[in-house]
């Protein structure tokens, strides 16, 4: 038995693309992450046996340039919606702009760069803002704190209630994700026949079935669309 479509609930699934116009690289476009570092070494159970300060560095770096970015107008354009929708943001992405936009309903399946954690069975979770994490900067149980993000090969976070949301909305946006990295990009399959389904990206390995791909910037087409949907949500049901 399929849940019930919602028919005021958007869920936004988001990618590094949507912060990219904030300064932020992506991981696979020209000039990405994964194109300058190998995500082996910074960014895996493995890298960071082997070398914890290179790992410690990378995110510490991309943490100080998260702090410093601030929302851009299609993360701005995504928090307006709320004017007139439920609004469920998943994420992909570790920084924290949906949240400085507006966005009040905003779910990390990859985790946070504002957060360290234990390396422990059962972690303890610390705020620690643009702050960098040293090596021997300890978890109240002793362990070694390391970034709170979800490295390749970990398990990916919240991927039922994210899917449960994907499908019970009436409209799903997704913006700035090529959608290679799994289980969130098969988010997008949760997605109902009678969902109004739209991809924002500049280029994308396959749109999902029954996407309406529109390609370019998300800092223009994400706000034009934003409008249209606030109209419609205006307009007398019938
Ligand atoms: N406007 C819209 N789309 C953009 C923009 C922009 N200004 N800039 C880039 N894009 C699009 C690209 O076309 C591409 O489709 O954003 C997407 C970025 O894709 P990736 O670099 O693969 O980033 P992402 O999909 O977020 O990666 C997913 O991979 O490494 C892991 O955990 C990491 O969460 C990340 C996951």
């Amino acid at each position: 038995m399929k849940p019930e479509v919602q028919p005021n609930k958007i869920v936004v699934l988001s990618g590094s693309g949507v912060s990219a116009e904030s300064g932020l690289p992506t991981f696979r476009d020209s000039g990405g992450l994964w194109r300058t570092f190998s995500w082996q070494e910074v960014a895996s159970p493995e890298g960071w046996k082997l070398r914890p300060e290179s790992v410690l560095a990378f995110y510490n770096e991309r943490r100080l340039l998260a702090w410093q970015a601030r929302p851009n107008a299609a993360h701005t354009a995504i928090a307006s919606l709320e004017a007139a929708y439920e609004v469920v943001v998943i994420t992909q992405n570790v920084d924290e702009l949906h949240e400085r936009a507006g966005s009040s309903k905003v779910i990390h399946v990859h985790g946070e760069l504002a957060y360290a954690r234990g390396t422990s069975e059962t972690p303890k979770r610390y705020r620690i803002d643009g702050n960098p994490i040293s090596m021997g900067q300890l978890c109240e149980d002793g362990t070694q704190l390391r970034p709170d993000i979800v490295w390749f090969g970990e398990e990916m976070r919240f991927f039922e209630e994210a899917r449960m949301h994907v499908a019970t909305a009436a409209r799903v946006l997704v913006v700035g994700t090529s959608l290679s990295v799994y289980p969130a990009a098969s988010l997008v399959k949760a997605a109902r026949g009678r969902a109004k389904k739209v991809l924002v990206a500049f280029e994308v390995n396959k749109p999902p079935y029954g996407f309406t791909f529109m390609r370019g910037k998300a800092t223009e087409i994400v706000p034009a669309l934003a409008t249209t949907w606030l109209k419609e949500a205006a307009q007398p049901a019938g």
